[in-house]
Order: structure tokens, then C-alpha cells, then sequence
């Protein structure tokens, strides 16, 4: 029989739609905004394996979520996804299990070269690579490890080789790569793959956010705009996290993520499942629900669904609406590397 879905709805009337999922709090980089190498050091207590879901146990948990509503998107994130051994085969469970259509992944790409026909055959629709600069040795230092640009391109390059969607995140802090915003802008409209700016954001605590810091969207628009005149579009879907620019005068675009400046948590229809299996219903949540203890002990899936509903409907989180500025630094919120991006 089939099941009937129904769309679940939040305190603010936000349908569920969006399921994003972090497979390992570890990376490969230390980026100075997310992983900063002083408090990621060698001695930093990394999870455990039998402390992460399991393939199994994320694969049921997800088919959950599916049954009680009709996802549309997974985004597997971490950490850096690809630090998860046998990935594709976690993709390849999720993807025939839930025949959801959009599985993407969030990634710094570096892995990709490696992975990407696997990812692809495994049912992988899209990647998304995080790229800051075009310097490489700017590069380097942002990521903390002295990775250069070349191990990122050549991963985009595999992924589209592959067949994989790509898109690059780009996230400009003032004074560190806000010089790099035209030439990244340029360079990624003439390789055909879609550039989103990202503002800077206060996720966690240990990057030490200010609102110094950030440039915002609008400034973010006018210095394109003086090079290459842009034009706003819509959304290519209810919710979209980008607002989307078009250059005048042809189809390419640009995006920019502006969580800061314009917050869009009104239609945000995103649920995080974090690395150790709590549910999180917002990028700034302090707490999660523990999915990982129903999970493991008696629970039917019924008792699961249930309680799948029940976080939901009572999810009033808007902390991009009600930020104030100097940073919220006394909440105690989750690092980026643990919640997903
Ligand atoms: P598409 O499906 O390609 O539209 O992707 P997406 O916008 O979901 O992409 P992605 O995962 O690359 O998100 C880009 C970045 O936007 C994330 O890495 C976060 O930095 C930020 N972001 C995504 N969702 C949220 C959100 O719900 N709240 C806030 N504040 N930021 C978000
Ligand atoms: N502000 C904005 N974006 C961030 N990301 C990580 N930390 C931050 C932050 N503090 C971005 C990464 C990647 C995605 C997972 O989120 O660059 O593109
Ligand atoms: Fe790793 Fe991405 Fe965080 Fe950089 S932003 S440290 S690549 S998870
Ligand atoms: Fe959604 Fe929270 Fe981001 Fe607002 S701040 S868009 S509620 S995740």
C-alpha cells in the first residue's frame, strides 16, 4: 500500500522539505571561519566511530523523515563529507531507499577526483565546492592547511567530467578576500559554473565573529555591478537560500547568500540531522533533539515518526531574523563542522 504523506508544518507555517546531513565532523582543512587550527588542533577529541549514526542507521532515519513528509532535497555535509570511508555507498543507500531526486553534497572538493564517477553511479545529482580565493596562496592560509587553488579545480573539473552539477560557495570576509570577489566573479562565469558570495556568519563560537567583518549583499551587488551590470531573478524555488543575479545582457548567473543582511529564515524548510544523530531545526540551534538514542534503543518507527512531528511542529527557530549584531555571543550555539553547513 502506499503511504499518504502529509506536509508537516512549523510554529511559522515553514513546510519540511529540506533534510541536510553531516556525515563526519572532521576535514582535511582548517578553515579560519569554521575549523581554526588553534582550537582544531592535534589533540582535538574527534568523534568516535560507533558515536557517528551508522549507514544503517542513517539510511532507516532518513526513510523516516521521508515517510512522515516529502522531502526534496538531501544535502550530505559534514566536516568534509569525503572524510567518511565508503561515502558512496551511504549515497547509493539513500538514494534507492528514498528515490529522492536531488542528493547533493556539500564539499571543499579536494577528494572529488577520487570520488566523483563513484558518487555519480551511486546516485549523486550535484556538488557544491567551497572555493574563497583565486590566490593561491591567499588560499592557503584562509584554509589553514596551505592547500593552493589546483586540488579544488581539478575536483570541480572531476565532478563535471562525472556528470555531477557544480556550483562554488564562496565565503568574503572584509579585509581577507573581498579583493578576490570580481576575479572570482569572472572567472567562474566564464567556466559556466555558478558562483554563490556567502556573508560571513556567527555560526558557532570559535571563529570569533564580528559584524566588522562581513560585507553585506548589497555591497557585495554594487561592486559586481560597477564591472559587470547584474540584474536580480527569481528564486528558482520557494525557499531558495541564494537570491539569484543575472549579468545583463546573457544567462549567466551569480548568487549571494546574505543570512546576515537579508535574513531569509521566513521560508526557510531546512532540518539539520548533526554528525552524532540529533536533530537540529536551525543552523544557530543551541540544542538538538536525540535521534540517535531512539534510534538505538526500542523505538518503533512509528514512535520515531512521532517524534520526527513533534520537533517540527513546535520548531519556532528564526535566528537570522533576530540576530543582533554584535554577535549573540553569549548563546552557546554549534560549531559548523558538527551541525552541517
Ligand atoms: P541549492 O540547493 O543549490 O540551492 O543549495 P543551498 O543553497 O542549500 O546550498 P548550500 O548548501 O551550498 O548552502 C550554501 C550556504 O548557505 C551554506 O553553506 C550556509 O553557509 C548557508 N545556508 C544554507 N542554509 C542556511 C540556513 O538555513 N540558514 C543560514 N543562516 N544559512 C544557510
Ligand atoms: N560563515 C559563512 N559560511 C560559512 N561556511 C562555513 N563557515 C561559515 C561561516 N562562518 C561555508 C563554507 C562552505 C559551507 C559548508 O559553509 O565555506 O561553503
Ligand atoms: Fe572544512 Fe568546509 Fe569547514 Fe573549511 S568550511 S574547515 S572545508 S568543513
Ligand atoms: Fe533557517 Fe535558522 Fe538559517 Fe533562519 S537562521 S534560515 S531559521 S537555519
Amino acid at each position: 500500500m502506499v503511504e499518504q504523506k502529509e506536509t508537516i508544518f512549523d510554529h511559522w507555517q515553514r513546510p519540511l522539505k529540506d533534510l541536510r546531513i553531516s556525515v563526519t565532523d572532521r576535514c582535511n582543512f582548517r578553515c579560519h571561519y569554521c575549523m581554526p587550527a588553534e582550537i582544531f588542533g592535534p589533540d582535538y577529541p574527534f568523534l568516535k566511530r560507533d558515536e557517528l549514526l551508522s549507514f544503517e542507521e542513517l539510511n532507516r532515519l532518513v526513510s523516516l523523515f521521508h515517510r512522515v513528509t516529502s522531502l526534496q532535497k538531501l544535502r550530505i555535509t559534514g566536516g568534509e563529507p569525503l572524510m567518511r570511508k565508503d561515502l558512496p555507498q551511504l549515497i547509493s543507500l539513500l538514494s534507492q531507499t528514498t528515490k529522492i531526486e536531488d542528493i547533493a553534497m556539500t564539499t571543499n572538493g579536494v577528494f572529488l577526483p577520487r570520488y566523483a564517477k563513484e558518487l555519480k553511479e551511486a546516485g549523486l545529482k550535484r556538488v557544491t565546492v567551497s572555493l574563497d580565493s583565486l590566490d593561491s596562496e591567499k588560499f592557503g592560509k584562509i584554509n589553514g592547511r596551505g592547500i593552493g587553488i589546483e586540488p579544488v579545480l581539478k575536483g570541480m573539473q572531476a565532478a563535471s567530467d562525472a556528470g555531477l552539477g557544480v556550483k562554488v560557495n564562496m565565503v568574503v570576509q572584509k579585509g581577507v578576500n573581498d579583493n578576490d570577489i570580481i576575479p572570482m566573479a569572472k572567472f567562474f562565469r566564464e567556466k559556466g559554473y555558478m558562483l554563490r558570495f556567502i556573508e560571513y556568519m556567527d555560526v558557532g563560537t570559535s571563529n570569533g565573529w564580528k559584524y566588522d567583518e562581513v560585507i553585506t549583499k548589497q555591497e557585495i551587488i554594487e561592486r559586481i555591478n560597477e564591472d559587470m551590470p547584474l540584474e536580480a531573478i527569481k528564486p528558482a524555488y520557494v525557499g531558495e537560500v541564494a537570491s539569484r543575479f543575472k549579468y545583463k545582457g546573457s544567462d549567466d548567473e551569480v548568487g549571494v547568500i546574505s543570512s546576515v543582511s537579508d535574513a531569509f529564515c521566513h521560508s526557510c524548510t531546512r532540518a539539520r540531522l548533526s554528525v552524532e544523530g540529533s536533530l537540529y531545526t536551525c543552523l544557530f540551534a543551541t540544542k538538538g533533539h536525540d535521534f540517535k538514542k531512539l534510534i538505538r534503543g526500542n523505538y518503533s518507527d512509528e514512535d520515531i515518526m512521532n517524534e520526527i512531528k513533534n520537533c517540527w511542529n513546535k520548531r519556532d527557530d528564526r535566528y537570522s531574523a533576530e540576530r543582533s549584531l554584535d554577535g549573540n555571543t553569549k548563546r552557546e550555539k554549534i560549531e559548523m563542522s558538527h551541525i552541517g553547513g
